[in-house]
């Protein structure tokens, strides 16, 4: 439970706020490179920390990330005519390069120097991996975080993005509270229905895993187990990382590479930008049944709108599209069978700013109020001066999330750091050019 103050604190990320400060100082997933298919392509609205921006691609094939509103007189950007190295404003004709410089006043004299003198809000971009990266920081942008996903090698990375209708703090507690997962998402299943001895069979057998939780420079992991067999133990290690990544325990240990970033749009809705190694285990966990949950969500086309972008076919317009008699036969738990859906139910349906002053959190919550403890400390710190955790470290981002079977008494933090290290360093060899 959190005071209102703290609920504030954590979860509004507006322009001045000091979650949105906190998060400013660390380079954000904006857009998917696809989003801007070609040179000169139509301009893009893109919602980010709570400010309407215009994401464009130049002759060039330079992405530009400006504000919304020309700095002449106000009309929108979107509106513009993308041409010849530049953003041009249909009013007036005063048009922009990536940087914000203004490249041409044509309708000011030919003796007027107010071009040179005038500069548009724009923000850095670099991509990588097929995701556009900003910087809406400091003057000097610090390097990318050396996260394994947007490490891969040209080719070998897969990204795609979804919609949460509610705040980005909300939809990540989701991502840590792991007990979920017997319930939610696997409670119609039962083990005599599973591969026995595989990951997904032990996480049937037993919905009650006991976690461990440490502390991090770059945010927490925990490690969840149950038991595997005499004397050993099936465990699932995932992270939290600042400001707003997340790790599950999908796949393996040291050979699964994803990662997803819960980017705020603003306060009551979030995109959630999945980087993932193509090919990579797709299913939530070892193991086969007939009555898995699927893993592909359907979109909807994505539409100019600021909030048009990525927004899943069954959404809470239309009840997620839950079947009662589904859910009644128990073929799923919650009468839904797209993962991300049945996620985006319960996490939406809490509001668009979950109200924490009234919960009743558990022994099974622990992961979700150290995160909140890490997050309040850091945004603290920041506020006060000190530096935001991470931002000049990227080599604290080489961490691996997944499962692994260990003997008891086996270490599986020791496991874990050393396997996201490995994954890491393959990955640092292999990356392309550094942000
Ligand atoms: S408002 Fe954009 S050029 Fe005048
Ligand atoms: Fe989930």
């Amino acid at each position: 439970m959190l005071s209102a103050e703290e609920n504030a604190l954590l979860t509004e990320v507006g322009p001045g706020t000091p979650m949105g400060e906190f998060m400013r100082a660390y380079w954000i997933p904006a857009l998917l490179s696809s989003e801007l298919p070609h040179p000169d392509c139509d301009p893009v609205r893109v919602m980010l920390l709570g400010e309407r921006l215009i994401a464009f691609r130049d002759s060039a094939g330079r992405v530009g990330l400006i504000q919304n509103h020309c700095p002449h007189r106000g009309a929108s950007l979107f509106y513009g005519r993308n041409e010849a190295g530049g953003l041009r404003c249909v009013y007036h004709g005063w048009k922009f390069d990536v940087a914000g410089r203004c490249l041409d006043m044509p309708n000011e004299p030919p003796e007027s120097d107010f071009k040179h003198k005038l500069r548009a809000r724009a923000y850095p971009c670099v991509e990588r991996g097929g995701v556009v990266w900003a910087y809406l920081g400091r003057a000097e942008p610090p390097p990318l975080p050396d996260l394994p996903a947007n490490q891969l090698p040209e080719g070998e990375a897969e990204v795609w993005a979804v919609q949460h209708a509610c705040n980005w703090l909300q939809a990540l507690e989701g991502d840590v509270d792991t007990s979920h997962l017997g319930f939610l998402h696997l409670g119609s299943l039962m083990p005599e229905e599973v591969t026995p001895d595989t990951f997904l069979y032990w996480s049937v057998a037993d919905r009650a895993p006991r976690y461990e939780v440490v502390d991090t420079e770059y945010g927490l992991t925990y490690g969840a187990w149950r038991p595997a067999g005499p004397g050993r133990r099936y465990w699932r290690v995932a992270q939290f990382l600042f400001p707003f990544y997340s790790q599950a325990p999908a796949g393996i240990l040291g050979q699964h590479v994803g990662t997803h970033a819960l980017v705020p749009m603003d306060d009551h809705h979030t995109l959630r930008i999945m980087m993932h190694q193509r090919q990579a285990e797709r299913r939530p966990i070892q193991g086969r049944s007939e009555r898995l949950p699927s893993v592909h969500t359907e979109l909807l086309p994505n539409t100019s709108d600021w909030y048009g972008r990525f927004v899943p076919r069954a959404n809470g317009e239309n009840d997620y599209l839950l079947d009662r008699k589904v859910q009644r036969q128990g073929l799923t738990y919650s009468g839904i069978w797209d993962v991300r859906v049945q996620d985006n139910m319960v996490t939406e349906s809490m509001g668009p700013i979950y109200d924490r002053t009234a919960e009743h959190l558990a022994v099974s919550d622990v992961a979700v109020i150290r995160m909140r403890r890490r997050l309040l400390q850091a945004v603290r710190a920041f506020a006060a001066g000190r530096p935001a955790p991470g931002v000049d470290h990227p080599e604290w981002y080489r961490v691996a999330a997944g499962g692994v079977v260990l003997a008891e008494g086996e270490k599986w933090l020791t496991y874990a750091e050393a396997a996201g290290r490995r994954l890491g360093a393959s990955a640092a060899t292999t990356s392309p050019e550094r942000g």
